[in-house]
């Protein structure tokens, strides 16, 4: 059977040229970075070259970039980093939208006796900024809100949120983990202290990833250690995996444009496509400020979950928003947020395209999908279909 991949946001195939990259490292220069001989000095050029494929990627400065295992890990020093580095009971703000890698870390910190303000967002998933600025106080010490959403894929105005920030000297930290390969990210450009980013999101190995932290923004470690990362993040450097995400930021650099009018021509094609011969749905998340590669749609009458099970019985890879447990099927909190009807929250499906897809695969899905529905619908009591 024909197996299409369509959940991009969740993670990517790692490109050949990645791994052409990297195999090396796992066996002739297997070398430690820290070592003073040869083999340590050909894994430290490599750690460094690494280092200046990422910075340059997001312009950047290479002592700017502090290499983690990944997203999760880049979020937790951002914010903890700058909560432990300010003594007292101090204050954050971020979004209600965040991935869990921010919130359960604002909750943790809650559960330090901290203040975390969650800004809610407008019916597309877009922050409201007079209540962000609103929101500031006192002892604000950091504004965390991603630069694009992994559920619904609305872009925020993030431009605007670091200009706030910078006015009330406050450091301002974006997740930028769905949008980096997908659209331009400049830290300069968009005046970001804190950045994180991961690889296995841009065709790049699993278990890495950056925070970039501009110089002068001052924050604790939260991993301790023998000082790598000039004390940073202690721990050997993943040198492979380094390797690999240099690589994958070259790549997604270079294919950018041409990527992301593909990907967005296939989404806007599945998005028309589905609404002109299924009735009854709904695009979650901003009409135009979106990711090029997202498609969240909602369908009344059906489950996520029952559409995600049939379309991968055809070989389709997609993913929902509602998770099912015992007794209800609860709707991610994203979802929850934009204030979607009941009717249409449970039925809600993602499509996240990558650069592999093809037309074929679109006309698959967009047939797959119709006909799910369709039987879908037929089994429900509530549709009169
Ligand atoms: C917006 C966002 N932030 C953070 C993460 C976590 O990244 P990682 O899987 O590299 O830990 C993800 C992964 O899904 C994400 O989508």
């Amino acid at each position: 059977m024909k197996r299409i991949y369509m959940d991009h946001s969740a993670t990517t195939p790692v490109d050949t040229l990645v791994v052409d990259a990297m195999l090396p490292y796992f066996s002739e220069m297997f070398g430690n970075s820290s070592s003073l001989h040869s083999f340590g000095m050909e894994a430290a050029e490599a750690l460094s070259t690494a280092r200046k494929q990422v910075a340059d990627a997001i312009g950047a400065l290479p002592e700017e970039i502090i290499f983690t295992s990944g997203g999760t890990e880049s979020d937790n020093l951002a914010i903890r980093g700058v909560i432990t580095h300010n003594s007292g009971k101090k204050h954050v703000i971020t979004s209600v939208i965040e991935h869990p890698a921010v919130l359960n870390t604002c909750a943790f910190l809650e559960s330090l006796g901290h203040e975390v303000t969650y800004v809610p967002v407008d019916a597309e998933g877009l922050i409201v900024l007079s209540l962000l600025e609103r929101s500031i106080r006192e002892n604000t010490v950091l504004i965390s809100v991603m630069h694009a959403n992994n559920e619904v894929g609305t872009i925020q105005p993030i431009k605007e949120i670091a200009q706030i920030a910078k006015k009330h000297n406050i450091y301002f930290h974006t997740d930028a983990v769905q949008s980096v390969g997908k659209i331009p990210v400049n830290v300069d450009d968009l005046g970001i202290d804190m950045l994180s980013l991961s690889s296995h999101k841009i065709h790049g190995p699993k278990g890495v990833g950056v925070l970039y932290v501009r110089k002068g923004t001052i924050i604790e470690p939260i991993v301790f250690g023998g000082n790598h990362e000039k004390g940073m993040r202690s721990g050997t450097e993943n040198i492979p995996g380094i390797v690999g995400l240099g690589k994958a930021m070259v790549l997604a650099q270079q294919r950018l444009d041409t990527d992301s009018k593909y990907m967005q021509q296939m989404r806007d094609g599945i998005i028309s496509k589905i609404f002109c011969s299924v009735a009854d749905v709904r695009l979650n998340g901003h009409p135009t400020q979106r990711l090029p590669n997202n498609v969240n749609l909602s369908f009344k009458y059906v489950e996520g979950e029952s559409m995600l099970m049939l379309l991968d019985m055809k070989g389709i890879a997609v993913s929902t928003g509602s998770a099912c447990s015992s007794k209800s099927l609860k709707a991610s909190h994203v979802l929850s947020s934009l204030n979607i009807e009941d009717d249409y929250i449970h039925g809600s499906l993602r499509i996240s395209l990558g650069r592999e897809n093809t037309i074929e695969d679109e006309d698959y899905l967009v047939e797959s999908l119709k006909e799910t529905v369709f039987r879908l619908r037929m089994m429900s009591p509530l549709s009169s279909q």
